[in-house]
């Protein structure tokens, strides 16, 4: 019986199983990073604060920090950076009952204009609380900054390839039932930024069953001493028409929202002989943008082709309206492609399309959830068949239920009786 409750719960899992945690970017012109900002609950009685989540590769080399309260008022220009985006809850380490300051602090100067700064204060563990799941966290609680080139709301952390995150922790605490995890996204309209107005929400979908449906979708490796997952395009489409054999540079990127260096957050990138010919084609997509077309709301940019790419195991399509946007107030359309070596359009796959990416640390391979496949089992059969198959499973754990229930009482004298012969055997 209690087995049968098992597989049940199993069942139910591996279609819902799975905590969120919600995050918004942080909108500001000179970012261009990964950076999304989320709550999380830090210490007993929990305190709410904001914290900046890093993707990437290049990320400041002061590290992973956390603010404790009284950094306020020790960097005059710092406070500043924080007023603008509104920081006011910050951690504060002294009223929380569980943490412990295991040592003194110091980050090291990182000098780069991008992110610039250092601080000091101590080495902290705490109760840190996301969504529902709590587990110990051990960190850098920055106590008085040096310097600090941007706001940094309350704290960093990282999701960086190499080095363990904190659902990485959560699985070692045993708290998570996998350290995997999907990058689920979606945009909203802003209003009056100058370079972009478009608006990103990410969701983080993490304690992912093993046996979940995400599973099924084939798995990509890491590319052996990087840090990128790469596929390679067998075909090459631009509006249906085979360029495949024009194309030298055939390597898709698919990293974790990476900051492709001096690219702004929303570009993609194509391989420069695709970039030629479609330039070739539509002159005007060399300008980058379509200026001067009063209503015209993008129609010229309505035509430029799709590119399809066949991978081994995905077929990826950019649709126009993945790489142009339209500026009401300038009345003009911007086409946010760029060219590089290879393709690169992780961040618009998340983003732009109804993909969702899955990382899996332990294996180091990343998934397209939701992407169509391609040679392997059709994942959108799954979908229906699922839904049937558990429904099957249930109508035969129901029919087994009743069955014992009936057999229950005869099995039960059979027992007595069998126990009676037994004692009787261990007397003799
Ligand atoms: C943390 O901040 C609070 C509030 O400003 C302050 O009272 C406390 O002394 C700080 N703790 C440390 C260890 O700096
Ligand atoms: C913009 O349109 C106006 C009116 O049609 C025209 O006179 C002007 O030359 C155009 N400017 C550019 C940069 O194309």
């Amino acid at each position: 019986m209690i087995l049968s409750l098992f597989a049940i719960a199993v069942l139910a899992c591996s279609i819902t199983c799975f905590e969120t945690l919600s995050t918004s970017s942080f909108v500001s012109d000179e970012q261009p990073q990964s950076l999304f900002i989320a709550n999380i609950n830090l210490g007993t009685p929990p305190q709410n604060i904001p914290v900046m989540l890093f993707f990437g590769t290049y990320l400041p080399s002061f590290g992973q920090f956390i603010l404790n309260k009284s950094v306020q008022g020790t960097n005059e220009m710092f406070d500043l950076f924080q007023q603008q985006i509104g920081m006011t809850n910050y951690y504060d380490l002294d009223s929380s009952t569980t943490s412990q300051i295991k040592g003194n602090y110091e980050s090291v100067q990182e000098f780069s204009g991008a992110y610039g700064g250092k601080m000091t204060g101590k080495y902290v563990q705490d109760v840190l609380q996301i969504g529902k799941l709590k587990f110990e966290y051990y960190f850098a609680c920055a106590q008085q900054i040096t310097s600090l080139n941007k706001a940094y709301s309350g704290g960093l952390i990282f999701f960086q390839r190499t080095e363990d995150n904190i659902f990485d922790l959560m699985y070692q605490q045993k708290i998570t039932k996998t350290r995997d995890y999907i990058l689920q996204g979606s945009t909203y309209k802003l209003n009056g930024f100058y370079f972009s107005n478009i608006g990103y929400d990410l969701k983080i979908l993490y304690d992912l069953g093993s046996n979940s449906q995400y599973y099924n979708y084939p798995p990509n490796q890491l590319v052996p001493n990087s840090d990128l997952f790469e596929m390679y395009s067998y075909g090459i489409y631009l509006e249906g028409e085979d360029v495949s054999d024009k194309i030298k540079q055939k390597r898709i990127q698919i990293d974790q929202l990476t900051d492709t260096s001096g690219l702004r957050f929303d570009q993609i990138t194509i391989p420069s002989d695709l970039f030629q010919i479609i330039v070739s084609k539509y002159d005007y997509v060399e300008s980058l943008l379509i200026s001067n077309c009063t209503q015209c709301q993008c129609d010229r940019a309505k035509n430029l082709p799709k590119i399809t790419l066949i991978t081994q195991e995905y077929k990826l399509t950019i649709d126009p309206s993945q790489y142009t946007e339209y500026y009401e107030e300038k009345d003009l359309c911007k086409i946010k492609l760029s060219q590089q070596d290879c393709f690169n359009f992780a961040k618009s796959l998340i983003f732009n399309s109804n993909t969702q990416v899955m990382y899996s640390k332990q294996t180091d391979t990343v998934r397209l959830i939701g992407a169509q496949t391609i040679n392997h089992a059709n994942i959108d059969a799954i979908k229906y068949i699922f839904p049937i198959f558990t429904a099957i499973i249930l109508a035969g754990l129901l029919f087994t239920f009743s069955w014992t229930i009936y057999q229950l009482q005869p099995l039960k004298l059979e027992q007595i009786q069998l126990k009676e012969k037994l004692n009787i055997f261990i007397k003799l």
